[in-house]
């Protein structure tokens, strides 16, 4: 059995070069209908990691559904990717404004804008849209957002990066899409750049594409590389203020000291390779969330390694955060500038999946509260870590 796909519209600010493989709409599946066991769910994994986004038009599926299609993609996982009902029991971390588990299943929870009733199990619940106003250092004034500004919101792929390990897939389901003019997203950071999208888009930055980008020393960077995360990242960061590109933090000595954190343990802090290796093509992507690391390892060359131009060549330890976070800016900020970025264009019932340890997503848009959004999202605490390079690939980019 052969699944029909037809390739995402792109939209003409992308680089099409670089994304004739990225994302496939799949026809003619019920994605509430997938067994588990079957052929046709192991054609959908093969396809979600070659393309890293598939969708699905037209898509009924419950909350039961939706969890029982993402738990397919690794059986043993239960909970959700930050645990289940943890996050609303933490005031001081910062999803604690967005996310809301649906009581039937806490793995799924209810993201979006403005007030729903009687929704999966809430007689009223009042949802708020990320926004840049209460993350970034910087912000559009009320005349620019009027005049339809507005920013990628955080850069991030959907992980605990503590005690947990990072979900291999999210899936977002699209209840209710709202409807407006498109808006601009504007980088402010002295390059100029803007992007036109639809409002409310989510915003995707393929890992694959960011490592290419890469200039060979950084490359051999990326490669020898792995980043260390904060213990509880999401209340550590709460302090600080975030780059107006929505691609990691200021580095202004404001996060939660380690000894004010909520009590951790060494042994659940995570550290993990630069580039995570796809499971099905082989292909290498950088896959580091740039708000949470606290340190850089780099491994030495090996012997006999191109030591001209080479960065780090004799390993290095980083452990300022303003070097740790200038590095990792230079090796991801390429790969967000708007000829890179695939803004999905929400149609009400759209069901994507995508490679969570394949690309990075941002949500975008300015709501109001009268602009009602209500999109199911579902990711699990994976039962792995995430595979690094191999030996070849350390020979072929160190
Ligand atoms: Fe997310």
């Amino acid at each position: 059995m052969t699944i029909d796909t037809v390739p995402l519209p792109l939209p003409p600010t992308l680089d099409a070069s670089k994304f004739q493989w990225f994302g496939r709409e799949v026809r003619g599946v019920d994605p509430s209908a997938i067994d588990p066991d079957s052929e046709q769910f192991k054609e959908i994994e093969q396809l979600l990691y070659k393309h890293s986004v598939l969708l699905f038009r037209n898509a009924i599926l419950s909350p039961e559904r939706q969890y029982a299609l993402t738990k397919a993609f690794d059986p043993t996982s239960e909970n959700f990717g930050h645990g289940n009902n943890k996050i609303e029991k933490d005031k001081q971390n910062i999803l604690n404004r967005t996310l809301r588990s649906i009581p039937r299943v806490p793995q799924v929870q209810l993201i979006g804008n403005g007030t729903v009733y009687d929704y999966e199990g809430f007689p009223e619940m009042r949802l708020e849209h990320a926004s840049h106003h209460t993350w970034h250092k910087t912000h559009l004034s009320p005349e620019d957002e009027a005049a339809g500004y507005t920013r990628f919101v955080r850069w991030h792929m959907d992980a605990a990066l503590y005690e947990f390990q990072p979900p291999r897939v999210t899936t977002l389901y699209g209840r209710i899409v709202p409807k407006g003019p498109k808006q601009v997203v504007r980088y402010d950071d002295g390059t100029g750049d803007e992007l036109e999208m639809p409002l409310a888009a989510t915003a995707y930055a393929s890992g694959k594409v960011m490592f290419e980008l890469l200039p060979r020393e950084l490359k051999s960077v990326a490669v020898r590389g792995r980043v260390k995360y904060a213990p509880h990242p999401y209340v550590w960061v709460s302090t600080a203020k975030a780059k107006s590109t929505a691609l990691g933090m200021e580095a202004e000595g404001k996060e939660v000291p380690l000894d004010e954190l909520p009590g951790w343990e060494e042994s659940k802090i995570q550290v993990t390779p630069m580039l995570w290796k796809n499971p099905v093509t082989g292909n290498l992507h950088l896959q580091v969330h740039p708000y949470c690391v606290a340190e850089i390892f780099v491994d030495p060359l090996s012997e006999g390694a191109r030591r001209d131009g080479a960065l780090y060549p004799d390993g290095a330890h980083l452990t300022d955060l303003k070097e740790v976070r200038d590095l990792l800016y230079k090796m991801q900020r390429p790969a967000i500038s708007p000829q890179y970025v695939y803004p999905h264009d929400w149609h009400e019932n759209d069901l994507i999946i995508f490679h969570n340890r394949g690309v990075l997503h941002s949500v975008t848009g300015t709501l109001q509260p009268d602009q009602i959004r209500a999109y199911h999202q579902c990711n699990l605490a994976a039962s792995d870590s995430p595979v690094g390079p191999d030996e070849e690939d350390i020979r072929k980019w160190a």
